[in-house]
């Protein structure tokens, strides 16, 4: 899986780092900063979909797959 942020589209309702903090960090600004960009476990792979589905503003998101 390979998961990508949109950071233009990001407003800091920051979801994603309070639900997959292993994926996601806050930047000083509220934002979000993507720290692990091809989670492998099954653990962080469910987080990251959790905090895509999760964003108001859609703008993560997960691609499946091994890449
Ligand atoms: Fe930004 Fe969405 Fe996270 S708006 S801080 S990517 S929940």
């Amino acid at each position: 899986m390979k998961v990508q942020l949109d950071l233009e589209t990001c407003q800091g309702h920051g979801r994603c780092y309070s639900l997959a903090e292993r994926i996601f960090e806050s930047d000083d600004d509220g934002r979000s900063v993507l720290i692990m960009a091809n989670p492998a476990s099954d653990e962080d792979k469910a987080a990251a979909r959790l905090a895509a589905a999760s964003c108001p503003e859609r703008a993560i998101t997960c691609v499946e797959g091994d890449q």
